[in-house]
């Protein structure tokens, strides 16, 4: 076997090994999500096994019970997931297929189009703060003259320190601080007395608690980005909610379900288990064009894009 394959097939085993622990753990309660999860690493065996699994199995399988690795408890599985978020920031770098590129160009033109000096931009599921980079980037060739503070929220710490590596290149012009829990107190501390042009808040909130720590359309945007569909149905109203109460515009951008992306998207990640997992287990989550579209309510819209992703502005509260 060449080095690749053996070094796949080590990660495998493990991984596999973590699921068993897991599986006999009868206090976890994703018990479905885990032995799915097993299957799919089983599967990873040899190439038609796994289009086998894909074409035979993944079409009845329950969406709305799947997680990926980075879901299961982070005693067990936080290890893979600096890989996998290095992995995802390589892939939004590329300018094909510019997988974040529908995203960072609204963005940028929402932030362009404002004439406010000052502007609080907040992301929810944040990451390596990529998206951020990138349009910070836009923004230096567009000479944007302005103030903004961009608040990151993620739970994992391998995307806090991910973030802060992110922005090396930009350190004489993004200052960073890590805010384990903001409030509005905390981040008008942090903020009032900010001398250069864009600041950086890494904090780890519980999400769905946000509304108790912000005003009211404190946030000029709120946007979250491949993100969703790892919060369970419920999850996902009461985030609407939250963010139509703590900002003035929102954005969704995830990924729809598309069947020919998710045999390309195996071919590509194939020598890479745990960022397979993380792109074929989401692709397996994702609502189809058409549940989207039922998803909407009058004053928000859709766009769909080849790369498999869509872009959503949610309705405001207040627009109701
Ligand atoms: C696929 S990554 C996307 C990262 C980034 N938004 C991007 O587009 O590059 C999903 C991110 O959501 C974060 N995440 C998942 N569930 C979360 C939760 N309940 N609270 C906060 N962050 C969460 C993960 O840690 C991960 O960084």
């Amino acid at each position: 076997m060449n080095k690749i394959a053996t070094n796949r097939k080590i990660i495998i085993d493990e991984i596999l090994s973590d699921l068993a622990l897991l599986r006999k753990d009868s206090s976890y309660p994703s018990q479905y999500a885990v032995v799915q999860t097993i299957e799919f690493f089983e599967s990873l065996d040899s190439f038609w096994s796994n289009i086998k699994w894909l074409s035979l199995k993944a079409p009845k399988l329950k969406r709305e019970q799947l997680l990926e690795l980075a879901d299961f408890p982070s005693s067990l599985f936080a290890k893979w997931d600096k890989d996998t978020q290095l992995k995802l920031i390589e892939l939004e770098r590329r300018p094909f297929p510019g997988i974040v590129k529908p995203l960072v160009d609204e963005i940028t033109k929402f932030i362009l189009g404002n004439t406010s000096d000052f502007l609080l931009v907040g992301n929810l599921g944040c990451g390596a703060m990529e998206i951020e980079r990138q349009i910070i980037n836009e923004l230096i060739q567009k000479k944007y003259n302005k103030k903004i503070v961009f608040v990151g929220i993620d739970k994992s710490s391998a995307a806090h320190e991910l973030a802060k590596n992110n922005f090396r290149e930009l350190k004489t012009l993004v200052k960073i601080y890590e805010i384990d829990q903001l409030n509005s107190d905390v981040l008008r501390k942090t903020t009032e007395n900010v001398q250069g042009q864009y600041t950086l808040i890494l904090a780890k909130n519980n999400l769905l608690t946000l509304d108790k720590f912000f005003k009211e359309n404190e946030f000029d945007l709120i946007f979250h980005s491949l993100f969703k569909h790892h919060l369970a149905q419920d999850e996902k109203n009461q985030l609407d909610k939250i963010i139509s109460k703590i900002a003035q515009t929102a954005y969704e951008y995830d990924g729809y379900k598309n069947w020919p992306l998710i045999f390309i998207h195996t071919i590509y990640t194939w020598n890479d288990p745990a960022f397979l997992n993380a792109t074929i287990l989401s692709d397996l989550r994702y609502f189809s064009k058409y549940q989207l579209y039922k998803t909407l309510t009058h004053n928000e819209n859709i766009k769909f894009f080849s790369r498999g992703t869509y872009l959503k502005r949610l309705g405001m509260k207040r627009d109701l």
